[in-house]
């Protein structure tokens, strides 16, 4: 049966590398271990075959009128593009196809939200389709490190969501195998930055790290307009989008506790995003709630 046409809250089945003991960061076994979790956990789900529930007036205009249908699907757009160039660059086979998948799932969120869009009548704005230039690799990196911040925050509205009955049970279930795919990619991002970090020349090393500490800037300025707050602000808009009134304290809890779930089921030797955890902690000190 197909895995979305269900409701399924249960966790994940749990994944182990086949390999025993401990697997260092940069090896052989590291590669496989990344890319064999990507590859046996494929969910096979066709998003043609949702069968979209229909909803009350009311649930339907709260739907329509979210602020986010365009910039979705561009991001699913832009990320699927970068990452199928990217798979192409790669000469490595199993990295290669554990990258051409991703491509594929991301490709394969935007017909998820294109059928839930085509369902429901929500109107996109007029967007210019994204033309993939510049170097593989960077784009990738953008992706990577976007996805690791914008899926910190995902992760705890779409519990907010579903706790808040705001949205009909069977619907927020529609986009259960779409955040969880996301907890994979950003482990296996992560993973692939570190391992690429390990087996970069000892000459190049500072750049490459360069290059992922830009990525990490560039990630943050675009997404806040002013870096400042702007964690604060997504979490409090995108809350609100989903009807629960919670203070931000208790709401970025949720982050935190989602984001360890969504990702406790895989191997503990691989790398877990660690950068948006260890900032909202400490943020967390001085917020209330
Ligand atoms: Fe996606
Ligand atoms: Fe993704």
């Amino acid at each position: 049966m197909n895995s979305m046409s269900k409701i399924e809250s249960s966790p994940p089945t749990a994944w182990a590398f086949a390999q025993q003991g401990p697997i260092p960061v940069g090896s052989a076994a590291h590669r496989d271990m990344f890319c064999r979790m990507l590859l046996d956990t494929f969910d096979p789900y066709k998003p043609e075959v949702i069968d979209w529930p229909k909803l009350a007036p009311d649930a339907l205009a709260r739907l329509v009128s979210l602020p986010f249908w365009t910039i979705a699907v561009e991001t699913e757009d832009r990320a699927s593009a970068n990452i199928a160039a990217f798979a192409k660059s790669l000469s490595d086979p199993l990295m290669r196809e554990a990258v051409e998948l991703i491509a594929y799932e991301e490709a394969r969120h935007r017909r998820v939200l294109s059928a839930l869009v085509d369902s429901y009548g929500i109107k996109l704005d007029a967007f210019p389709p994204y033309v993939h230039r510049g170097s593989a690799e960077w784009n990738f990196m953008s992706t990577g490190y976007g996805e690791c911040l914008d899926s910190f925050f995902a992760f705890g509205l779409f519990e907010l969501a579903k706790r808040s009955g705001y949205f009909p049970m069977e619907l927020v279930e529609t986009f259960e195998p779409v955040i969880q795919e996301e907890a994979r990619h950003i482990v296996f991002f992560v993973n692939w930055a570190a391992y690429m970090q390990a087996n970069t020349p000892l000459l190049a090393k500072p750049w490459f790290a360069a290059k992922r500490l830009a990525h990490l800037g560039l990630n943050g300025l675009s997404r806040a307009g002013v870096a400042s707050d702007a964690d604060e602000q997504f979490a409090t808009q995108g809350k609100d989008a989903v009807g629960v009134d919670i203070e931000i304290g208790p709401f970025m809890d949720m982050c935190l506790s989602e984001n360890d779930r969504r990702m406790a089921h895989l191997d503990a030797r691989l790398l877990r995003p660690t950068i948006m955890p260890t900032m909202v902690r400490f943020a967390r000190r001085f917020m209330p709630g």
